[in-house]
């Protein structure tokens, strides 16, 4: 049966794109994407392949709460199987992420637990670290601290800058979250009691890792 995904984003959503342009031979389906921001090119991305998509904007809201709740529901009508958070720079409640316990997934721009929050690649470079990457996560109430799934990482050269960091590690996102949505909807890929189990074995606490 096709696993049926709904992508949060809040903005570009070249992630989102990855997973359009996989959907059809990797086993899933976008059936909505929802934006907490009007007017972001994920939301053309959508509509220039027939995805539905809606805009919840979260100002409108007079709490974190309500507009969780909003977005709860949305969801719901859909039902998924799986939500899958594309560039989505919404902090969710625990409320929402009890709710869909064990179906959401982030990507994070970082080798985590390195660097959960934002302007991870200039931290990388204020570290001096030599090798920086993305990370695929499970979610759970604590913010990018989800149990890990997957992570690919690139070397950081002398001449790096945050600019050349984020392009560089796009392009691996592009193909890690795809590969780890396909894991998911093909059934291989499971959190089940807080550990992550891919083809029934519990993977290391830094996940399957590319490289
Ligand atoms: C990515 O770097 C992702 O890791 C982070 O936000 C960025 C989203 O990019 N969570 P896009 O909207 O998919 O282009």
């Amino acid at each position: 049966m096709t696993c049926r995904v709904v992508i949060l984003i809040s903005g570009s959503g070249t992630n989102l794109q990855a997973l359009i342009d996989a959907a059809p031979k990797s086993g899933f389906n976008i059936e909505m994407v929802v934006s907490n921001k009007p007017g972001v090119f994920g939301l053309e991305r959508a509509k220039k392949h027939k995805i539905p998509s809606k805009v919840i904007e979260h100002p409108s809201f007079g709490s974190r709460e309500e507009f969780d709740r909003a977005l709860s529901s949305t969801i719901d009508k859909i039902n998924p199987d799986l939500i899958v958070l594309a560039g989505f720079m919404r902090i969710l409640g625990a409320e929402f992420v009890r709710r869909f316990k064990n179906r959401i997934l982030n990507i994070h721009p970082s080798l985590l637990p390195k660097y959960p929050g934002t302007n991870t690649h200039q931290r990388a470079l204020d570290a001096g670290d030599k090798k920086h990457g993305a990370t695929v996560h499970f979610v759970t109430e604590d913010l990018d601290c989800g149990p890990i799934i997957a992570q690919d990482s690139i070397l950081i050269n002398p001449s790096d800058t945050a600019k050349t960091l984020a392009v560089k590690i796009l392009e691996k996102e592009h193909i890690l979250y795809p590969q780890v949505v396909s894991w998911f909807a093909s059934g291989r890929l499971k959190l089940e009691n807080d550990k992550v189990l891919l083809d029934q074995r519990v993977l290391s606490p830094n996940g399957s890792t590319t490289n």
